[in-house]
């Protein structure tokens, strides 16, 4: 069989395949660049980035779990105008879409943010971050209710025209109802899951693990939780869903397009291997190949009752 097709759409994007980085775990690009070219990726989707310089937590800010990674790294990040001047530049060589991924500590600083990346040239998306668990302020607050969700959203709609994609907690009782809140303010697609909120106690010197006591977990540990949320969310909303947490293997991203998911990140898998994205997307096309797969968006969706 010939090569088969792995290109999928998501709000206007086009990307070569569904693969994509998960925010916060490749930086702005120049780590993963020294394994492999950037243009391979369906998209790339930046560390979070604020109005102004955020310093993050204090150290320790990332621990090992049974299956996964806690991590508080509290969104450092150097502001959207550093981002603009000295990330963005790189970002452009490479044939690949760029995603950035926005966060506040308030309305207005989300919208300002959204702003300045609009006149930006070479941002094709913005990936709305209220989810983030590990910044006192802000963040996920808006993104644990509907009400907030749709503020957020909403007023970000307004001032930009970029594809707005949010991304979703799963700390939430109901995830459908922040979906279609944030469907009906506004967003193109959906992003989820965000981490799971965790912690972990040494108890040789009975302190935690991590400064900020609480973290985010990710890994394998959460991928059946991020794959349920997945499924319920894109049967709840009309929007393209990409699906994250926990994938580490082509098999993994599969379960999430079946599941419903347009397209896929990668993210702790990356730490472990930094050439994941390049595998999962030559295990996709394997899989399409092997199983007389022309198009790969022919299994979005597609899983079935056992
Ligand atoms: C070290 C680290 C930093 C992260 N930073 C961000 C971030 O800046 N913005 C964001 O939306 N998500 C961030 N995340 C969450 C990931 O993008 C992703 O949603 C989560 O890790 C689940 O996917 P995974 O299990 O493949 O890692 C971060 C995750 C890790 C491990």
């Amino acid at each position: 069989m010939s090569n088969p097709n792995l290109s999928v759409e998501i709000a206007g994007i086009k990307m070569k395949n569904p693969v994509m980085t998960a925010s916060g775990t490749a930086g702005f690009g120049a780590e993963l660049a020294e394994f492999f070219d950037l243009g391979k990726l369906g998209a790339f989707v930046t560390k979070g980035i604020s109005l102004h310089p955020w310093r993050g937590n204090e150290p320790p800010r990332t621990t090992e779990t049974p299956a996964g990674m806690l991590n508080a790294i509290g969104l450092q990040n150097p502001g959207v105008d550093a981002f603009i001047s000295e990330k963005l530049p790189f970002l452009r060589k490479f044939d690949v879409p760029v995603m950035v991924n926005v966060v506040g500590h308030s309305v207005e600083e989300y919208v300002e943010v959204a702003r300045k990346l609009t006149d930006a040239e070479g941002v094709h998306g913005l990936e709305i971050n209220v989810s983030c668990p590990n910044v006192k302020q802000g963040c996920m607050v808006f993104g644990s209710s509907a009400k907030g969700i749709a503020e957020v959203v909403g007023a970000v709609r307004k001032a930009t025209s970029l594809p707005l994609i949010p991304k979703l907690t799963p700390n939430v009782t109901d995830i459908t109802e922040t979906a279609r809140a944030a469907v009906d303010a506004g967003a193109d697609a959906l992003s989820l899951i965000n981490t799971l909120l965790g912690t972990a106690i040494d108890v040789k010197t009975r302190t935690f693990k991590l400064s900020n006591i609480t973290g985010g977990l990710s890994g394998p540990a959460i991928k059946p939780i991020a794959l349920r949320m997945v499924y319920q969310v894109s049967q709840a909303v009309k929007v393209p869903v990409i699906g994250i947490g926990g994938i580490m293997t082509a098999t993994d991203a599969i379960e999430f397009i079946l599941a419903g998911a347009t397209a896929v990140q990668i993210g702790t898998a990356s730490f472990f291997n930094p050439m994941s994205c390049v595998l999962i997307i030559d295990g996709i096309a394997e899989y399409a190949r092997s199983g007389k797969v022309s198009d790969i968006n022919e299994l979005i969706g597609k899983v079935q009752l056992p």
